[in-house]
């Protein structure tokens, strides 16, 4: 009998690798028929380690496990899916996992990531067994006509990336892959990389047939170690197989590719100063022009795009365009895993078609605030993204709905605070984000932070208020318009959405002393 225990790094941090330890011991001293897959994880952080053993009639969860749970676990019969308080039933019936649509993380947390075989069980390899044998421009036109956008946040059409790099000529091209993912509350990327790798390096590799390319770079944070470990291991075992090297899966293509780690710097998620980066210099950001696809790494035509969009680019190979094209609304299309984390009862990752309303996604799927108080805000987007109040809760998942009210939906993390946050602290630590964060090139960013973080404690103390609240405006506006990159120019985000929809907060009662 097979029984899964993840290996993913919120399991892990949750104790996971003392129960596959316990598990392991108990299953030898009982002399149990019984093998341990380390999988990824399901997504559902708050059942974390779910314990998954295979049946019958399918795999029943138990969770979330503790190494003290263990003997109880295998007492009760647990290894043919026994009754036991802690079991779930089987997972594929769970409420939050039966009603996603998983299409990039339809092998998250069931299979063995390391496994090819499993992989090809599950429907692997068979996006890059039909890139193989179509012509670039027709590899490109279907996920053109996908309509697949930059899941990083930027929803730049992949398939238009694709051609402009395809149409460079370049005596050496570059597929890099951004896993530099900074934004708060979001964990897609590295849930994939440790429970799929294999899904990434097909994605890869289908990008480096499509565009001429035959070297690709993951570009990832050493905070990640787990994801490192896994893409690592997954590269070896894809090159031994035939899958990467100087003949992909046996055709005249070349491809192949490599981990690389950054120090930890949220502005080296930024294109240009990720390509600094990897080339061994400073991250600083580059001014475009010249575009990453003309002028990327070492100069030469580069596509980079975001873990999710590389990945989600195997199902549209194999399904073809109008499988996937037929998910979401509006221009977004296709699926988008949403990250929900902060104070939420049922923190995870949701894979859905575009079109669930915001507050779907806080008050059903979420099951509201850990803490029991109501919802007062959500910041969608990462640091640099709105904070959305109540009243905003009918915005429909969707890039250009978000658009539409000074939103972004960014890289899919949303952060729930209930009605304790302080809006104005808030709109402070997003300023002295920035801050900290600023790679330093330009004055609205570099310096406007900091003035940022001096003007909103000026209004916590109650000093000239109203004076300094016009401040804060004009130099959000200044930031927003004299930015040269996302970071500098996405801060007035979280500042003026909070302004605006939480003005009370903004307005603390004068303290007398302080006022000069
Ligand atoms: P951008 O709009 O400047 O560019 C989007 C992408 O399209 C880039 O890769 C750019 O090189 C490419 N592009 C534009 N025109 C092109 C053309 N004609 N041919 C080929 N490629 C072309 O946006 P940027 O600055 O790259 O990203 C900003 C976004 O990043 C924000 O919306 C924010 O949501 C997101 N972000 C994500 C983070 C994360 O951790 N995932 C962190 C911070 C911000
Ligand atoms: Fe650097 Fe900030 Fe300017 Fe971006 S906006 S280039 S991070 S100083």
């Amino acid at each position: 009998v097979k029984i899964y225990i993840p290996r993913d790094a919120a399991a892990i941090a949750l104790g996971a690798e003392k129960v596959a330890a316990a598990m392991a011991e108990a299953i030898a001293v009982r002399g149990l028929d019984a093998m341990i897959v380390r999988n990824g994880s399901r997504g559902m952080h708050w059942l974390e380690p779910l314990v998954e053993v295979e049946t019958a009639e399918g795999r029943v969860a138990y969770g979330p496990v503790k190494a003290r749970d263990v003997a109880s676990l295998l007492d009760a019969g647990f290894t043919s899916g026994g009754a036991h308080p802690l079991c779930l039933g089987k997972t594929e019936e769970l409420p939050f996992l039966r009603n996603q649509t998983r299409l990039t993380f339809a092998r998250c947390g069931v299979i063995d990531p390391l496994s090819l075989d499993d992989y090809r069980a599950h429907g692997g390899l068979r996006g890059l067994k039909k890139a193989v044998s179509l012509a670039p421009a027709a590899i490109v036109a279907e996920v053109t006509e996908s309509g697949l956008r930059g899941r990083g946040g930027a929803g730049f059409p992949t398939g238009i990336k694709w051609k402009t790099v395809l149409e460079t000529q370049g005596s050496q091209k570059y597929i890099v892959c951004n896993a530099d993912e900074g934004d708060s509350g979001t964990f897609a990327d590295r849930m994939i990389m440790e429970g799929d790798p294999f899904v990434l390096i097909e994605g890869m590799a289908i990008a480096g047939i499509a565009t001429g390319a035959t070297k690709g770079y993951v570009y990832t944070r050493s905070e990640y170690p787990h994801a490192i470990a896994a893409v690592s291991a997954a590269i070896e075992v894809a090159r031994a197989a035939g899958v990467l090297g100087s003949s992909v899966l046996g055709s005249a293509h070349a491809f192949d590719m490599e981990v690389r780690t950054g120090a930890g710097a949220y502005v080296c998620g930024e294109e240009t100063s990720l390509l600094n980066s990897l080339e061994g210099k400073r991250g600083l950001v580059r001014a475009k022009p010249p575009l990453p696809a003309h002028k990327g790494l070492f100069d030469r035509p580069t596509v980079i795009n975001n873990v999710i969009s590389l990945a989600s680019v195997p199902v549209i190979l194999d399904k073809g365009a109008a499988y996937y094209r037929d998910f979401g609304m509006g221009r977004s299309r296709g699926t988008i895993p949403i990250q929900i984390a902060g104070n939420v009862k049922h923190a995870g990752l949701y894979e859905t078609a575009f079109g669930l309303t915001l507050g779907q996604i806080v008050d059903e799927i979420g099951g509201g605030t850990a803490s029991g108080r109501p919802v007062k805000a959500v910041q969608v987007g990462g640091p640099l993204g709105a904070y959305f109040p109540r009243a905003l809760f009918d915005t429909p998942f969707d890039y250009e709905a978000f658009a539409a009210k000074d939103g972004l939906i960014g890289h899919a993390g949303i952060v729930v605070f209930d009605d304790t946050a302080d809006m104005l602290k808030q709109a402070r630590f997003a300023m002295e984000f920035c801050a900290i964060e600023s790679c330093g090139k330009c004055t609205p960013c570099r310096i406007g932070s900091t003035r940022g973080v001096e003007v909103a404690d000026k209004i916590a103390a109650g000093i000239e208020p109203e004076k300094n609240r016009e401040l804060l405006a004009d130099l959000c506006n200044t930031m927003k318009f004299g930015s040269l990159c996302a970071l500098g120019g996405f801060t007035p985000y979280p500042v003026v959405s909070a302004m605006t929809h939480f003005p009370e907060d903004f307005s603390p009662a004068p303290v007398a002393e302080a006022a000069e």
